[in-house]
């Protein structure tokens, strides 16, 4: 039996944590592991894979990225690459393939599946949008990069009586930026699920400053909209490079640093912005990421093992249970509104 491994879309925190469970569940019985390079762009073409033996898999627990490299290559896009990537299966003998990310990645392999072929998931995304699973690797990392900035924004908002806006990742989902902000306890978090006008968030800092509070935090998402805000040039916005699942590269709207502006010259409170970007995305991975992304991909050996295909662990209270993987790849899971509210208690 050999299995390949996978890692799609953005990198995060914990992917090698997942490598190594899922190629030492198989080095125990006896399986082989391929990994294949860069994402789906590693069976395009002429494929590009290498062997994985226990050594390449030791001391990677506590790495950040992946060990096998990644990429946004979407074979779905392309006319033939499918075909391709099933005709690379067969020819470098994958008996089963484990593919490792969010739902573009997933989406590709719930594609696969349809077709017959033995793929199986394990759910990886800092933006944690995925349907049914509570889990998603690395997302406590990104959490907790943007907990430690907004607490050292903290003191140096204080110092200086400045505003401070924060932006953080996530695509079309609030979840870094309102966990992270709760966490932190920022006096405002503007996420994408629920609209904010820029006179509430103006009314805010005053009310703030009014009750003596000469400094506030405001974590606001990168694919946040505020009503009020001068609008981005059309040009801009329908010019923007795509990549090649038609995502936009949210952080060039610079939501964060168009909101600081327009909150200073609103108010005439000085205020400083800081985009956390990538480091959200990088360095070693948390505990939680390392001990969940290991439950999962042992999980996924399991259900590789066990011929059940089309599936993907997924974290439900404190188990590991499977759902199929075009039930996680319906839909993007955004903020509810109850946490969004629960929020709001201690702006
Ligand atoms: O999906 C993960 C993510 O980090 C998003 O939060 C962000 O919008 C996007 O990837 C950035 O994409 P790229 O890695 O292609 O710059």
């Amino acid at each position: 039996m050999q299995i390949g491994i996978l890692t799609g879309g953005g990198d995060a925190p914990g992917l090698n944590a997942a490598i190594r469970a899922v190629a030492r569940s198989a080095f125990a019985e006896g399986a082989d592991v391929l990994g294949v390079r860069n994402g789906w762009s590693g069976l395009l073409d002429a494929g590009d894979v290498r062997p994985l033996r226990p050594e390449d898999v030791s001391g990677i627990l506590t790495r950040g990225g992946t060990i096998l490299g990644t990429s946004r290559a979407n074979p779905l896009a392309e006319a033939g690459a499918m075909d391709s990537v099933a005709a690379n299966l067969a020819r470098l003998g994958i008996d089963a393939l484990v593919a490792m990310g969010g739902d573009d990645t997933l989406k590709v392999a719930a594609a696969l599946a349809a077709r017959g072929l033995p793929l199986v998931g394990v759910p990886k995304t800092v933006d944690n949008d995925l349907q049914v699973t509570e889990y998603c690797i690395g997302f406590d990392t990104a959490v907790g990069v943007v907990t430690e900035a907004v607490d050292r924004l903290h003191t140096t908002a204080a110092s200086h009586h400045r505003v401070m806006v924060v932006e953080a990742m996530g695509r079309d989902a609030g979840w870094v930026t309102l966990m992270g902000g709760l966490a932190g306890g920022a006096d405002m978090i503007v996420i994408p699920e629920f609209a904010v006008d820029l006179g509430e968030v103006i009314d805010h800092l005053h009310t703030r400053h009014r009750q003596g509070k000469t400094f506030s935090i405001i974590a606001v998402s990168e694919g946040a909209e505020v009503a009020g805000l001068p609008a981005l040039p059309a040009s801009s916005v329908s010019g923007e490079p795509l990549d090649a699942f038609g995502h936009p590269l949210l952080s060039r709207r610079g939501i964060g640093e168009r909101l600081g502006r327009q909150l200073e010259a609103e108010t005439g409170f000085e205020t400083r912005v800081t985009v956390l970007g990538y480091t959200q995305r990088g360095g070693s991975p948390t505990a939680y990421d390392r001990i969940w992304a290991t439950r999962v991909g042992v999980a996924a050996y399991q259900l590789v093992s066990e011929g059940h295909f089309g599936a993907i662990p997924v974290k439900r209270g404190d188990q590991v249970e499977s759902a199929t993987l075009s039930e996680v790849v319906a839909h993007p899971r955004l903020v509810p509104e109850d946490l969004y509210r629960l929020a709001q208690i201690f702006y």
